[in-house]
Order: structure tokens, then C-alpha cells, then sequence
């Protein structure tokens, strides 16, 4: 073992992006949970968990342990134990990211205790944590919570992970008193699409990809548009297009579902107080729904914060 303790931040993201299902991914600049995880002796494995979420303590079943194991398990550091604190910086099932950032955080947290250089090998790792609460192994979350910036799952059988450097914008999220289970929110896809909604997915997905190359935000604004899955989940999200219409109205040039849900996002390059309010009051007045926001910045992926 090189070192006998690590703290990694992880950060919060927003999968799908748009048209891009299990292939965009956006890394916020906040919130983040930190991940601190330090030695104990083979086979221990211990998990507490503090901040602003109750999340499983089992070992077995809290994905940023599951993460840190999986990851020691494919190294072959059969030897590894740990105790993990958690400190959670965002509610799970909100369509933000959050256990992609545990298990991020649990992953290069031990990656870093074991002295593993390869990236690879935590996404790998964070994905099965990812998989352990969606029922799915998607890497769009992991990928933008591990590398950063916008992120597209260009081969998910390869793993092949593109990055792209977004430009500077505001994102406001909205995330309503309602909890979304990516599981469930998966279950309700349908099997097969229209070949013209899956042509139409192809053309913003690719414009969407240039507009990020470009820096182009007004551009990336215009082709946050989705057939695929948004049209069948917006049922698990009252109010949605109400809310939508409020932050257009407001100013946003584009506005989307956060992941599976029920977070929605818009993007800005001002006025993001004001969307903001109107957002929040739209979930207010279209459905009661009370919410939480935030406004943020495309950001950078998880980091080492101290090692020991
Ligand atoms: N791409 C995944 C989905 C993200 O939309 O189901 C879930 O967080």
C-alpha cells in the first residue's frame, strides 16, 4: 500500500445532455461529496456516511465502497480494506449525478491508496457502482464525474471516452421535491423508437458535439432537444413543461431534463437569477411541488484533494 489515507471530491453531472442517452455527459462545478478513505486490515470494510443524504452503510450496497472494492478487486488486491467516511453533497435520486459521484470518489479513492495510475481501471469501477443503482452499466455520469468538462461515451463496449473542453456558461438546476429512481425511469423506455425520432436524435447529438468543439453556447443552447427518452419520462416529473416554458420565458436558451430526473436545468450567459425564480415558482404553481437550485458552471472532474 502506498499511502494509508485519501480524500477525493467528486462532482455532481448532468447525463444525457440533450439528445445524447447514456452517451453526453456534462460535469458540474458543484456540489461535490468528498470520499475519504483510509487502510484497515484485509476484508474490513467499514462505511459512514454524514452531509445531506441517507444512503446505504452496507458495504455490499453503497456504491462508492462497492466502487473501491470492485476497483481493488480487478487490480488483484485481494489484501484491501478499508473504513470510507462519505460526506454527501447531494440528494440521491435527483438526477444530478449522485451516485456516479460516490462511486467516482470511492473508485479513485482507493485507485490512489493502491497506487493505480490507470483511469480506466476507475471508470470501470465506478461504473459497476453506477450499476448497482440503476440496474444498468452506463458510463455517461462516471465519465464526465471522473474526466470533466462535457464528456461522450463514443464506444460504451470499448470504453472509448471523448472530452471536450466546454466553453464558459451558467446552469441553473432546479430539482423538485420528488425522488426519480433511475431503475424505474429506465423501466419505462420504450423497447424500440421511431427511425425518426432516432434520425432526429443523430442530428442534435451531432450538431450538439460541434457546438461544444465551437464554444458555441447559443448553439449548444439550441440542440438540447430529445425524442428518445424525455418525452417518455416527463410523466415522472410534473410540471415539466411548464417549467420549461418558465425558464425560456425568463431568458434560458435551452433547457432539459438532468439525467433521469426530476432535476431540469437551463442554461444562461446572464440573468440566471431570475430563471432561477421562475423555474422554482413554476414547479410551485404548476404542480405544488416545492424545490431546491442552484446555479453552477460547467466544471472539472474528481480530484485528490490530500493523501497520506
Ligand atoms: N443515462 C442515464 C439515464 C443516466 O438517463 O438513464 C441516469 O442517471
Amino acid at each position: 500500500m502506498r499511502y494509508s489515507k485519501a480524500a477525493v471530491s467528486s462532482p455532481a453531472s448532468i447525463a444525457n445532455f440533450g439528445p445524447g442517452f447514456d452517451s453526453f455527459g456534462l460535469c458540474l462545478d458543484m456540489p461535490r461529496d468528498l470520499v475519504t478513505l483510509r487502510c484497515a486490515a484485509a476484508g474490513t470494510f467499514q462505511v459512514k456516511v454524514t452531509g445531506r443524504a441517507a444512503i446505504p452503510t452496507d458495504p455490499l450496497k453503497n456504491t462508492a465502497s462497492y466502487a473501491a472494492m470492485k476497483l481493488a478487486e480487478s487490480c488483484g488486491h485481494e489484501d484491501f480494506g478499508f473504513s470510507m467516511t462519505i460526506k454527501k453533497g447531494m440528494k440521491p435520486g435527483s438526477g444530478i449525478g449522485s451516485s456516479a459521484a460516490s462511486s467516482v470518489g470511492g473508485a479513485l479513492a482507493a485507485a490512489t491508496l493502491l497506487g493505480v495510475k490507470d483511469k480506466k481501471l476507475v471508470l470501470e469501477a465506478a461504473a459497476k457502482g453506477e450499476e448497482l443503482i440503476s440496474g444498468a452499466m452506463h458510463f455517461d455520469n462516471v465519465a464526465a464525474a471522473l474526466y470533466g468538462g462535457f464528456t461522450v461515451v463514443s464506444d460504451a463496449r470499448a470504453r472509448t471516452i471523448l472530452q471536450i473542453r466546454p466553453p464558459r456558461f451558467e446552469v441553473v438546476v432546479v430539482v423538485p421535491d420528488v425522488t426519480v429512481e433511475t431503475r424505474r425511469a429506465r423501466a419505462i423506455l420504450p423497447e424500440k423508437v421511431h427511425m425518426r425520432d432516432a434520425v432526429s436524435n443523430l442530428s442534435w447529438a451531432s450538431g450538439m458535439v460541434h457546438a461544444m468543439m465551437k464554444r458555441d453556447v447559443p448553439a449548444i443552447a439550441s440542440h438540447l432537444d430529445d425524442s428518445l427518452s424525455i418525452p417518455y419520462r416527463k410523466s415522472l416529473v410534473p410540471g415539466y413543461d411548464a417549467v420549461r416554458e418558465s425558464a425560456l420565458s425568463a431568458g434560458a436558451l435551452g433547457v432539459s431534463l438532468g439525467g433521469s430526473g426530476p432535476a431540469v436545468f437551463a442554461i444562461a450567459t446572464g440573468g440566471s437569477a431570475k430563471i432561477r425564480l421562475a423555474m422554482a415558482r413554476a414547479f410551485k404553481e404548476s404542480a405544488g411541488l416545492e424545490s431546491e437550485s442552484f446555479v453552477t458552471f460547467p466544471g472539472e472532474g474528481a480530484r485528490i484533494e490530500s493523501v497520506s
